[in-house]
This record gives C-alpha cells, structure tokens and sequence, in this order.
C-alpha cells in the first residue's frame, strides 16, 4: 500500500475571489478523502464565488468566512489553527492576496494567520494574463519566494476574461501533486541529489524513423516524486515519455542513448544517488541518413552498433559513498537473471520486474517486481504499484546512505 503522506494532516485551504475558485471544491475533496483535515478559509469574495456550505459539506469542517467568526469558535481560532497547519495551500490565489502577503497586511483571516504560520505555504495563482505580467504582481511573486513561499503554476490558457496567456489556475492533480511533496515531512534524503534516467530512448534510423521500446516513464515519474518527497534534490534525465516529470524536478530531455550517458557523465560526480530506471536502446543504428529512406522491393538489412551502458559506466566509475540502483526488465525467472545482472553491475540495489505478452510492467501503473540488494539478498515485493515500488526503493537508499555516514569520533 503506497503510504499516505495526508492522512491526519492539517491543512488550511485558502481560497480567493478568482473564477477559478470552483476548481477548490475538488481539492479539497480530494484532500479529504485522503484522509486529511480540511479547513477551508474563504476571502469575502471568493465566498460570493463558491457557497462556504460546499466547502462545509465536503470538508466536513466550518468555513472561515470572517475575521469575526473566527472568534466564537476556539477551533478555528486563527492563531491555533495557524500553528496546527500542515500547510497552507493558497487556491486560487489572487494578485490581491499575493500583494497582501508580500506587503505583510492583515485585514482578514487568510491574510492575518499567513502572518502567523510556520508551515510551508503553497500559492497557485490564476488571474488575468496582464495583471500577472504586470511588474508590481512579479515583484510580489519574487518577495514571496525568497522569503520561501512555494508556487505551482499558472499554466497558460483561456482565461475567463476571454484571452489567452499565462493566469490560469494550474489543473488540481497537479496542485495536490506539489502540496502533497510539502505536508510530507520526512527529509531522510534531505539535502542529497539524486539523478534518475526514465522513459525509452530513441534511436534514428532516417529522420522520421526510430527504434525504441515501450517504456512509459511512469516508473521514473513515481521515483522522482518519491524522492523529492523525502528532501532529495532530484534531476530527471528523460527520453520522449507520455507522462513528464513531477513539477520541482530538473528535467533533462534527451532521444538516444548517447545523449543519455553524456548527460549522466556531466551529472554523476555531484549525484549522491543514481537511479537507472530507463529502458536504454543497447542498440542503434550503425547509420542513419538524413534523408528519408524508400521502400526498395527489396528486404531490408538494418546494421546495429552497441549504444554505451549508461549504468554500467557508472557501476565503474562510481565514487566513495554513491549509491547505485538500477533496475532490469525480464521475461524470465527474475531472481536468477537478477543475480546473474547483478554480476555484470554491481549496484546497490536492482529492481527486477517482468514484463511481456499479456504481464504488467511497461505502461502499466504497476508490476511484478523483486528488489535484490549488493550481497542479492531478495525482498519479493509481489504485484505493488510503482509508487510502492519507488517508497521501497528509497526506504533502502535512505538505510544505505545512513549507513555509509561517517562515524562520529571522540576525542
Ligand atoms: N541500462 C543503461 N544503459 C544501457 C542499458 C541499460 O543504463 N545501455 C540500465 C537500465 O536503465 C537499467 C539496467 O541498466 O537500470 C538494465 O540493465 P540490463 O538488464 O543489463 O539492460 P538490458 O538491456 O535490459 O538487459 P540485457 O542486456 O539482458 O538485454
């Protein structure tokens, strides 16, 4: 079961007088039914927006409205519920509630106990195109940021006001997605870097064709959310993929496996930990022209060269202290060809998973997967989600990387 970073919570959902104040009604859904307290604070217009008794029966919680009605509930009390807080997610917010939190103001509840929170604040701004370009909105926004405020979005799009531009409110998924990464609290890879390959690679045989696999990218996706979850500053390192990395991860696009391993080399030195969740080409065309190819009538003979082994470079080049994962996907008995892949690359950790006619594993959100460690010692993880798989990878990173802290000595 992929463990549940909302489950008792506090979380203080701020909405404001955006058209997109609707889009709230299914975070804080969303929130709830993960197991989260949900205290929805209205501004005077976004109440105006959206009923508070939407949110109310939702939530299951009473709707801050008012500065005042605050005061004749001890639980909603501001102060209490600000320190409470696990987060304050800001959705919609406003240019007005940005410049109020900038400039320090306090003339409403939202406002005021933004002032007094210590938990990380989340904005998703959406507004008008021109009001979020203006200089005065960007002078706020950098404000807030340096002084550690968080935002996902806008994205740009058709806005209410009929144009289209940057000011639309980031879809929900996405803004739980970011928020979700905040109310976690662990930090067992906090301050550590960690690179992850993901997706296929592509290789050319003419400028429209390629050879590649079927790999989606969703394992790597989950891994880089994982990480990032427990403090890790994550790169991803992708080939064209369905689904694109996590919002907060530093993204690296590159086709074949060439550009792949250059881009792993520059990366490597300062990696804490490398995941190879890739599905690399081993091989690639040994010529691909730059014109289109025709049909001849006649058969075709395609020669291959070996790409470089992206992992396996890194198995030997690996610096004091690195921890290496990589993962293989089979189609037969997956504990003997992960001894067997193992032999041929020392990593830390190796994620066998079966794939093939009829299995689940690319593409798929989950699979059959055993996870063998250095010595091959083997955790049958069965038929998990690649969340799960992603959360048992990094339990081991973060136990290796302990163990591997230099021990204190005494003088
Ligand atoms: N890998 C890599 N570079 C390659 C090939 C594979 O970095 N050119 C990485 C994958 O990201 C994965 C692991 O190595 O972590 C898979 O290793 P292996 O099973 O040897 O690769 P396959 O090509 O799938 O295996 P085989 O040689 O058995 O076909």
């Amino acid at each position: 079961m992929k463990r549940n970073t909302w489950n008792n919570r506090e979380v203080v959902l701020g909405v404001t007088g955006s058209i997109a104040a609707y889009k709230a009604c299914e975070l804080a859904s969303r929130m709830t039914e993960l197991g989260a307290k949900v205290i929805p604070v209205l501004t005077h217009s976004a109440a105006e927006l959206v009923g508070p008794s939407t949110f109310e029966a939702i939530t299951g919680q009473r709707a801050v409205t008012a500065m005042f009605d605050s005061l004749q509930n001890p639980d909603v009390e501001h102060i209490t519920v600000a320190s409470r807080a696990s987060l304050f997610l800001i959705a919609p917010a406003t240019a007005n509630i940005l410049a109020k939190a900038a400039n320090g103001l306090a003339d409403d509840w939202l406002s005021t106990t933004l002032l007094v929170t210590r938990a990380p604040i989340l904005f998703a701004p959406a507004m008008n195109t021109n009001m979020y370009a203006h200089p005065a909105t960007q002078a706020n926004l950098n404000t807030l940021r340096a002084r550690g405020c968080h935002f996902v979005g806008p994205e740009s799009g058709r806005l209410a006001c009929r144009t289209v531009g940057p000011g639309r409110l980031i879809d929900p998924p996405v803004i739980l997605e970011a928020a979700s990464l905040l109310v976690d609290d662990r930090d067992d890879l906090a301050d550590k870097r960690v690179l992850i390959t993901s997706g296929a690679t592509r290789e050319a045989l003419d400028p429209v064709r390629y050879l590649s696999n079927r790999s989606s990218g969703k394992m790597g996706y989950a891994l880089a959310l994982e990480a990032m979850a427990r403090g890790a500053q994550v790169t991803v390192i992708t080939g064209p993929t369905e689904i694109a990395p996590p919002h907060g991860a530093e993204r690296i696009d590159i086709e074949t496996a060439e550009e792949m391993a250059e881009a792993v080399a520059q990366r490597l030195p300062e990696t804490d930990v490398f995941v190879a969740a890739a599905a690399v080409a081993d091989y690639r065309p040994a010529h691909a022209p730059s014109v289109k190819q025709k049909r001849t009538g006649q058969p075709l003979q395609l020669e291959l060269v070996e790409n470089p082994d992206v992992l396996g470079r890194a198995c030997s080049q690996r610096k004091h202290g690195q921890v290496l994962v990589g993962f293989a996907a089979e189609t037969g008995d997956l504990e003997e060809m992960g001894r067997e892949k193992l032999r041929n690359k020392p990593v830390d950790l190796l994620v066998v998973n079966r794939v093939g006619p009829g299995q689940c594993g690319f593409g798929a959100g989950s699979l059959d997967a055993l996870i063998l460690d250095g010595s091959a010692t083997v955790t049958d993880l069965g038929h998990v989600g690649k969340e799960t798989v992603a959360q048992a990878v990094f339990d081991r990173v973060a136990q290796s990387l302990r163990g591997r802290a230099p021990t204190e000595t005494h003088i």
